[in-house]
């Protein structure tokens, strides 16, 4: 290509990892190769706006106030013509959604970039949309021969008592397009599933009941090299303190998980897992990149929990960590998942 590629970064948005969001940009924009890349930076309100935010603006965490997108910023129309800003055309040659859950990871942002045909990093609309819905993605890591944990699906208003009968406690309760665990609550005890229900609800319309896996969490990055997908390292969270799951405040608060590198799997454990994490980016079809949650059950099984089209990106998130381990920096990441939006064709069937 002649000239820098104009990489525009799209961060923020109005789901409840907009902070998350706006620090993965801020990342991204201290790391992106400017030898070959030219960043645009767009940031999505908690609103709804789009605006072009300033590359200046501080996308970290300071004096303790997390980032967030300004609406006060210079508006930007996004529509199947693609994004202006003041009626000028917003030349960009690959856009990097850097988007979590609803309106970012699930397919609706890849959409406007089908429409529009702007080149884009990471799945397309189906994968995304499927990976951020655990009821589907479920059945279709099952017909690939992963193991899932057992549960079912309920339907707001449309699901029956016989559905959550005979459940072996305790059990997961939560939202099929859940993140950052919100909406999901551990259940102990028949007297308890209904209020848990009922929670899930008011984050989706469907809500999964699953039977609590008793084990370790694995998560596994899946990057597509040249077309192929490779697995990482496997990395454990390990929880500390009193947190009874990987809960929000466990994934957020400072100091109650570390990652770690585990060395006491019995052999061949790991290579099961990046296997099974490559088994699951292929039959969603995902592209570019994915992080696969495991876990390693106290029976030694390997259970597939979910899989994030679009996983937590700043420096020290788990996906680039677990490539770090693999002498992979954060910034040769970048570089190649932009390459591959570069070359991919900006039409659906071709
Ligand atoms: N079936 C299960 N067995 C054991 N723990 C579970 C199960 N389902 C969810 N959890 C716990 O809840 C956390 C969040 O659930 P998850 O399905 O990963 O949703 P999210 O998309 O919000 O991350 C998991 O990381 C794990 O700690
Ligand atoms: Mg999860």
């Amino acid at each position: 290509m002649m000239g820098k590629a104009r990489v525009a970064i799209l961060f923020g948005g109005q789901s409840s990892e907009h902070e998350i969001s706006c620090i993965s940009a801020g990342g991204i924009l201290g790391a992106l190769d400017r030898e070959r890349f030219e960043p645009i930076l767009i940031g999505i309100t908690r609103a709804g706006k789009w605006v072009l935010v300033d590359q200046a603006t501080t996308l970290e965490i300071k004096d303790g106030k997390l980032p967030e997108v300004d609406s006060s910023l210079p508006a930007i129309s996004a529509d199947i013509h693609g994004f202006t800003v003041a009626g000028t055309p917003l030349a960009i040659d690959v856009l990097f959604p850097l988007l979590h859950g609803p309106y970012g990871e699930d397919g609706t942002v890849q959409g406007l970039c089908e429409m529009a045909g702007i080149r884009y990093v990471g799945s397309g609309v189906l994968a995304s949309a499927v990976g951020m819905d655990k009821s589907f993605a479920k059945p279709i890591f099952e017909a690939a021969g992963l193991k899932v944990a057992p549960g079912v699906v309920l339907k707001k208003g449309e699901w029956s008592a016989s559905q959550i009968e005979g459940l072996t406690y305790p059990v997961f309760v939560k939202p099929a397009r859940s993140g950052s665990s919100r909406g999901t609550t551990k259940v102990k005890r028949f007297d308890e599933l209904a209020a848990a229900i009922e929670y899930g609800f008011e984050f989706d319309t469907k809500v999964l009941i699953e039977e609590a896996v008793v084990g370790r969490e694995i998560e596994c990055g899946v990057l597509e090299s040249a077309g192929k997908a490779k697995a990482s390292p496997i990395g454990e969270i390990k929880i500390l303190g009193k947190h009874e799951f990987y809960d929000f405040e466990a994934k957020y608060l400072d100091g109650a998980t570390t990652v770690a590198f585990p060395d006491d799997l019995p052999a061949g454990v790991e290579e099961s897992i990046q296997r099974a994490a490559v088994t699951a980016f292929n039959s969603l079809g995902c592209e570019g990149l994915a992080r696969v949650d495991f876990f390693y059950s106290n029976q030694g099984e390997i259970i597939i929990n979910e899989l994030n089209t679009m996983p937590g990106f700043t420096a020290t998130s788990m996906f680039p960590k677990l490539w770090n381990r693999a002498g992979v920096s954060y910034s040769q990441i970048i570089t190649q998942l932009i390459e591959a939006a570069l070359t991919r064709s900006a039409h659906v069937t071709r």
